[in-house]
């Protein structure tokens, strides 16, 4: 059996600093990545990163926007730690090698992004995420840490209380293998595949959440889900919302810059659920364009022109040109809303523990909750490294004095039976057709605007899906590389994640943020100013919910 002091799944940005942290603190560290470290989502991440630097800005004010954007679900305290952590973060990444786009006085340059007072969002032209991941990566040093790459984790072990280790398949020789820990840290990322129109890569399977969920981990406001106003039409590749922060315009099919109605003083500027519900209800009600692909609206970008678009937007150039056949510097973009983030998670505090001792969260798949309803761009890379460290430093100490973890010889036999079981069938559900399924059933039934009616549709569909799951057939019995195997798998983590996220959002009645309601469209804070947890158990998701961390603000109508 493999052995390790903390083990870290996960290899973005999050699980890098987390793993960082902890081999700083004198710990013995392994990570498990179902992808090489630099091909890992956080690479993906373009716009920027928020830190509130230089004298005319300042933290309160990101602060303040942080609990605005989040329709004032967002845990006050943990957000001021967050923000003010911002500067030392984006300078310490500078000081690992991420290369920044500078402003003509060769200070770091920064953008507008939507919802925020100022434009704080400093970036690495439309490639911060990848600027940060190879600083990150060249500073954690491959000698330092075990790294298991191309392993996809199945169970979190917990025994006696506390965390005893995991169980992961190794995708290369198709061997699943016990890997005791003292303490794990979950950064697996976004769960963004549970739909079918996302901005997330395809390895984007909320693989961290679903086996925390099913350790008996609490899973914290999942039913916020955040929908990007600018997904290229048909691929849903991001368009980051930087092309807004550098002026570019929305426009509806009858050449109206739309977004004056709905969001009077920011216009394109507004936070992402206010940009999408708008795009949307621009389609809905016949000012769209259509076309195969469905509604959509115009970015607009040309009257920036060239020499500013090809060198900020480097990437949306490249995407539109060989993903859409338009060229931005002349042609407006079709796009149109697509899940972009998870405002909900695995619950944690601000040091990343969850309600497991032993097993801490970051990232993505975590919610400490800093973004509470609704997310603002920039604030997600900034989370990797402020909450990926904490994690780790909080990790490496419970590590340096918990017991020698305690795997049984049974847990491998026990941890897989289902897996052999799946390859054995004759006869079953094919995994890519009940993914599928899923991800038409999330679009279409619980998505920006939502109501009852729906939500109950999507839960029976889901809980249909969950059925045939069980009867579930992989048909391929190879071992190496088996993505049959590899499918199966993942299917099952989304659909758990998938009914938590419809349970959540049919019990909240209210709107708040990302969370819409047709049929309850105003805020309710008497009855719902409060976190909803999500615990696992055979009849499915057991709702409670936690109170909201307060300090300063006050919550009032948010208005853009
Ligand atoms: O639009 C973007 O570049 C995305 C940034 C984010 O999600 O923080």
């Amino acid at each position: 059996m493999r052995r390790h002091e903390v083990v870290v799944v996960g290899a973005g940005l999050a699980g890098q600093r987390a793993a960082l942290a902890a081999v700083e603190a004198g710990r013995e560290v392994a990570i498990v990545s179902k992808l090489h470290p630099l091909r890992s989502h956080s690479g993906a991440a373009q716009g920027g990163i928020n830190a509130a630097v230089g004298a005319e800005d300042s933290v309160d004010t990101h602060i303040y926007d942080t609990v605005k954007g989040s329709d004032y679900l967002g845990d006050q305290d943990a957000i001021e730690f967050f923000c003010r952590e911002a500067g030392p973060t984006v300078v310490e990444m500078e000081h690992f090698g991420t290369i920044f786009s500078r402003a003509p006085d060769g200070s770091l340059a920064r953008r507008a992004f939507g919802g925020a007072g100022f434009p704080r969002t400093i970036y690495a032209a439309d490639r911060t995420g990848l600027a940060l991941l190879q600083g990150l990566w060249e500073r954690l040093g491959t000698e330092r840490f075990t790294l298991y790459q191309e392993w996809d984790v199945t169970d979190v072990v917990v025994r006696d209380g506390r965390v005893q280790g995991l169980l992961a398949l190794d995708r290369r020789r198709g061997e699943f293998e016990e890997i005791a820990a003292k303490a794990v840290v979950l950064a697996t990322g976004p769960a963004g595949r549970i739909y079918g129109r996302t901005t997330n890569a395809h390895s984007c399977t909320g693989d961290g959440l679903a086996v925390a969920y099913s350790a008996g981990a609490f899973l914290k406001d999942m039913e916020f889900v955040q929908f990007h106003p600018t997904a290229l039409l048909e691929t849903s590749i991001l368009i980051t919302e930087g092309a807004r922060g550098e002026g570019g315009y929305l426009r509806n099919a009858s050449g109206d810059r739309f977004m004056a109605k709905y969001a009077p003083h920011v216009l394109e500027l507004a936070s992402r659920d206010v940009v999408s519900r708008a795009i949307v209800t621009e389609v809905q009600e016949g000012r769209g364009f259509s076309g195969p692909y469905g509604g959509y609206v115009h970015l607009e970008l040309m009257h920036l022109g060239q020499e500013k678009v090809e060198s900020r937007l480097q990437e949306i150039c490249d995407y539109c040109r060989h993903f859409a056949g338009i060229d931005p510097v002349t042609q407006p973009i079709p796009v149109y809303p697509a899940q972009h983030y998870m405002m909900g998670g695995v619950g944690t505090n601000s040091r990343g523990e969850t309600n497991l001792p032993g097993l801490y969260s970051a990232g993505e798949a975590a919610c400490v909750s800093i973004h509470g309803a609704n997310r603002l761009g920039g604030n997600s890379l900034l989370e990797t490294l402020v909450f990926g460290k904490q994690a780790g430093v909080a990790a490496a100490e419970y590590a340096a004095t918990a017991p020698a973890p305690a795997m049984h010889a049974t847990d491998l036999e026990e941890g897989t039976a289902a897996f052999r079981a799946w390859s054995s069938r004759t006869d079953g559900e094919d995994p890519s057709a009940i993914r599928n399924e899923m991800q038409q059933t999330m679009d279409r039934y619980v998505g920006i605007y939502r109501n009852e009616a729906d939500l109950l549709e999507g839960l029976k569909r889901i809980r249909v899906l969950k059925q045939r799951y069980a009867k579930v057939r992989v048909v391929d019995q190879s071992r190496v590389f088996n993505l049959n195997l590899i499918d199966a798998i993942e299917t099952g983590h989304m659909l758990d994640l998938a009914e938590v996220i419809v349970v959540g959002a049919y019990a909240r009645t209210e709107s708040r943020g990302a969370h819409y309601r047709t049929d309850y469209p105003k805020r309710d804070d008497a009855k719902w100013m409060r976190h909803t947890l999500a615990k696992r158990t055979p009849e499915g998701p057991n709702l409670s919910y936690a109170p909201v961390g307060y300090t300063r603000w006050e919550p009032k109508e948010r208005v853009y």
